[in-house]
């Protein structure tokens, strides 16, 4: 049975969509590798990719664009309930609501699958802002930023934002995808495929570690308690959230990029010992663990000094990831077959029931 625990190992079906960590390294999307997508694409046109199986062009990029723009609205129920929902909500809960309440209110039809991408900042804004948002940005990544913000964001942070969201878009068989795939299978409809990928990406070993990666950054005043913080940690067995990966065995491709993007963004807000701090924790879980960062450390950082707050890294994640569980809830559709495995029984053998007593 050890083998096959949290199926680590275990090739559960065929994907079209992304391969992750062959040969321990690399991430593609669609046959596209990620440094070429991060640097040359954009959020947008690398969901169309996922979702749709090609690089739009530059007109159906555009258009595409303009649909998700034109679909960014919310019926007034759905805004009135995010605006019942507490200030102390998680985040996180109040995605899967919003994405939840919406399926009652619009079926599933032709357009849910943009609709689902173009309203999922939406949800989580106007629960936050308590009011609603009327912003025509084609670009998410400065949609999202003036949204928060209130004023039209630097195209560096905006861009550094895009190029993150391109990075959380899709992960072949994560545990959030499988969890929506397995959902399809049943030929449940596209809002409960979604509803569980969020579910199953708050947990703190799947989407949840980007929180918990900044909270242990800010623990630390500087690189000495942070290196005495770590390996007291480390030694009472503890994780150390943003590191390790299931997949890939030597580096995660990802975390070089946002780490990049977390250098910059902290010399540009002054906050360097921040940026310092992770990196020595970076290298003290290389040196004693052999352990390196996955995209969750590094975007941490990124999220934190474009002024994102921290209980909303885990839903920027949503806000990419939707198009993966989109793509693949569509592929899983195209060749279904119900996803229902075999378990290992280790429970007693088979027994009578107890005499009666009354
Ligand atoms: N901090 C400290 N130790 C870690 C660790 C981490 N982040 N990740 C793995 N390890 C250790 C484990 O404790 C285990 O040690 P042991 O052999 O002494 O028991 C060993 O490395 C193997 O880890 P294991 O839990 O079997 O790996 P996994 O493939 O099941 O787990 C993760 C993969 C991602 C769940 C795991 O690395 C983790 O929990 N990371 C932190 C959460 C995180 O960043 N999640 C985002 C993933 S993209």
């Amino acid at each position: 049975m050890k083998e096959t625990q949290g199926l680590a190992g275990v090739t559960a079906g065929d994907t079209a969509i992304s391969t992750v960590g062959k040969s321990g390294v690399g991430l593609t999307y669609r046959g596209y590798d990620i440094h070429d997508l991060a640097n040359h694409s954009s959020f947008e046109a690398v969901a169309y990719l996922l979702i749709y199986g090609e690089l739009p062009d530059a007109e159906l990029l555009k258009n595409y664009q303009e649909k998700l723009a034109k679909l960014r609205v919310l019926p007034e129920k759905v805004t009135a309930c995010l605006n019942s929902i507490p200030e102390s909500a998680n985040p996180m809960d109040v995605l899967r609501t919003g994405i939840s309440l919406l399926g009652t209110l619009e079926p599933e039809n032709p357009e849910s699958f943009d609709k689902i991408v173009s309203v999922a900042p939406l949800i989580l804004l106007t629960w936050l802002k308590k009011q609603e948002i009327k912003l025509s940005e084609k670009s998410t990544a400065v949609y999202f930023l003036k949204a928060l913000h209130g004023s039209s964001p630097d195209p560096f942070y905006s861009r550094a934002l895009d190029i993150s969201l391109i990075l959380y878009a899709e992960h072949e068989f994560n545990a959030s995808t499988f969890a929506a795939r397995v959902t399809a299978s049943t030929l449940s409809d596209v809002y409960s495929c979604i509803t569980t990928g969020i579910g199953t990406l708050r947990g703190v070993l799947h989407g949840g570690a980007n929180e918990e990666a900044m909270k242990l950054i800010q623990r630390f005043s500087d690189i000495h308690s942070a290196e005495q913080g770590v390996k007291k940690s480390l030694s009472e067995k503890k994780l150390i959230m943003g590191f390790g990966h299931r997949v890939y065995t030597k580096e995660d491709p990802r975390s070089a990029v946002v780490k990049e993007l977390a250098r910059k963004l902290a010399d540009k807000t002054q906050q360097q010992n921040l940026f310092l701090i992770a990196e020595k924790i970076e290298q003290i879980m290389w040196t004693e663990k052999k352990l390196f960062p996955n995209l969750d450390f590094y975007s941490a950082l990124v999220y934190h000094c474009m002024g994102i707050p921290t209980e909303l890294f885990t839903p920027m994640f949503v806000i990419s990831r939707v198009t993966g569980w989109l793509a693949h809830v569509r592929e899983q559709r195209a060749h279904n077959k119900l996803i229902r495995p075999l378990a290992n029984y280790i429970g007693p053998q088979p027994r009578s029931l107890p005499m009666q007593t009354t």
